[in-house]
């Protein structure tokens, strides 16, 4: 980091306020002591332009596409890794080597299994409850059956990582069985992390399931290319909640519930809802993006955008491909794969989008994968949780250890409510 400062001048004073440059050339004014020496806060509705930390875990150049978990690029990531590795990676901070990643791979299977008292829980909800709300309720209530929770060496974090992100998959897996009605599949030692996934969701008793290589290879990538995007709206709130003290099943149960949002990850759903109901309106594409720039019209091309990304999200373009190939390896022929392509074309000519910079993100093509794989389409924001988990893991992890600049997450704001008056009484008031 080099610093020198910025000369900031209000009314007939100046202040210097300290220059912050990242390792890769990210720069930011350091605003801390600005209320003290100034008055002023900064105001900033939905943080456009607020850094809430210094973090080394994941570095994202919007302008240029670029994402790299650290300091290695996604797209080498997502095609030579495994989930697994990934996951390690972004806890740990290197790449794991053969005996750590088997180690590891030990301890998730270890922790694959949830208390048998829990999966009653799943028998309380209503039999169309969303898999999100069961998900981070699920969550939140594991600190009751795993309170042992300390993370201050790197064995204790890779241990209480591989029981959540394991244990996540399997409630899961077996909140679809219990939604379907069907017998809920246990984890098993000899299959991968996302071979194990799939057998849960579609073994059954009458009709074994066999893994497809080609599936698990897919689902590897999708989790990849998930598995972290700095200081998002999830994660954020990971760190939020966690700045209070409460425990990472909590941060991370709030962190669910964020990413749920139709502008977040929820997106993944809507944009398959948008591609249905273009398809059911005879391709009507003119219709969508006509709804998608009219500015009195709460309708978005679902899937497009992003706060960060002013060019291609490189996440999206692997994911395209993927898509491509996964559908052509499994036969199957979807329609809205070719209405996806078709809006994309429009969109990238069309000087609405053009002008504001706006391209396919993340939740533009996954989910036509997710439904080739069989996986239903309320399911789709927990496939994203499940990536994300080790993202979020790791950012609450560096947050408790900075104990320099850790603080409880508090914002301000610029009060514009009644000035202070006189208080009426019940009886006066007519
Ligand atoms: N369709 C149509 N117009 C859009 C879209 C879209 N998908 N996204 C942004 N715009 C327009 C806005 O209306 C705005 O237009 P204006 O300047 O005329 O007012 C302009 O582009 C800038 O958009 P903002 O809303 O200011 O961008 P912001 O950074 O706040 O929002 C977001 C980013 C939430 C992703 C937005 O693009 C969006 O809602 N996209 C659709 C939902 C989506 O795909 N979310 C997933 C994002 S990726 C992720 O979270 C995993």
């Amino acid at each position: 980091m080099s610093e020198n400062h910025a000369i900031l001048t209000i009314k007939d004073q100046t202040y210097e306020l300290p220059l912050i440059e990242g390792s890769e050339g990210d720069k930011a004014m350091d605003i801390r002591t600005l209320l003290k020496d100034t008055g002023y806060i900064t105001l900033d509705s939905g943080y456009m332009n607020t850094g809430s930390c210094k973090s080394a875990i994941t570095f994202v150049d919007g302008q240029k596409g670029i994402l790299n978990y650290r300091g290695y690029a996604i797209d080498e990531l997502a095609e030579r890794c495994s989930f697994v590795e990934v996951v390690y990676l972004l806890l740990i901070g290197e790449l794991p080597t053969r005996e750590q990643l088997k180690n590891f791979r030990e301890l998730m299977a270890k922790h694959a299994l949830i208390h048998e008292d829990m999966i009653h829980f799943f028998d309380h909800f209503p039999p169309n409850a969303s898999p999100m709300s069961i998900l981070s309720t699920m969550v939140n209530t594991l600190c009751n059956f795993y309170p042992e929770l300390t993370a201050d060496t790197d064995d204790a974090l890779l241990s209480v990582a591989a029981r959540l992100i394991s244990k996540v998959r399997t409630i899961a897996a077996f909140s679809y069985k219990k939604s379907i009605g069907h017998p809920l599949v246990y984890p098993r030692y000899d299959l991968s992390y996302c071979g194990n996934f799939l057998n849960m969701m579609f073994d059954k008793p009458v009709r074994p399931y066999v893994v497809k290589p080609e599936l698990v290879a897919t689902l590897n990538k999708l989790l990849i290319l998930h598995a972290d995007h700095e200081q998002n709206c999830s994660t954020s709130t990971v760190r939020l909640v966690g700045s209070a003290g409460v425990n990472l099943y909590a941060s991370i149960s709030a962190g669910i519930s964020a990413l749920w949002g139709p502008l977040h990850g929820g997106a993944n759903q809507a944009v398959i809802k948008m591609l249905e109901a273009i398809h059911h309106d005879n391709n009507d594409f003119e219709k969508y993006i006509k709804k998608a720039k009219d500015p009195n019209d709460p309708f978005l091309l679902s899937g497009f955008g992003h706060r960060v990304y002013k060019t291609f999200d490189p996440r999206a373009t692997i994911i395209k491909e993927a898509c491509e190939q996964t559908l052509k390896a499994l036969n199957v022929d979807d329609p809205l794969l070719e209405i996806a392509e078709k809006l994309e074309e429009i969109a990238r000519n069309d000087d609405y989008f053009i002008k504001r910079n706006l391209y396919p993100n993340v939740d533009f093509y996954s989910g036509i994968i997710y439904r080739a794989m069989g996986i239903p389409t309320d399911m789709f924001t927990v496939m994203f949780a499940m990536g994300r988990l080790p993202g979020w893991i790791a950012h609450w992890q560096e947050m408790i250890q900075d104990t320099k600049d850790r603080k409880i997450g508090r914002p301000r704001q610029i009060y514009t409510g009644a000035k202070k008056r006189k208080f009426v009484p019940f009886d006066e008031r007519g």
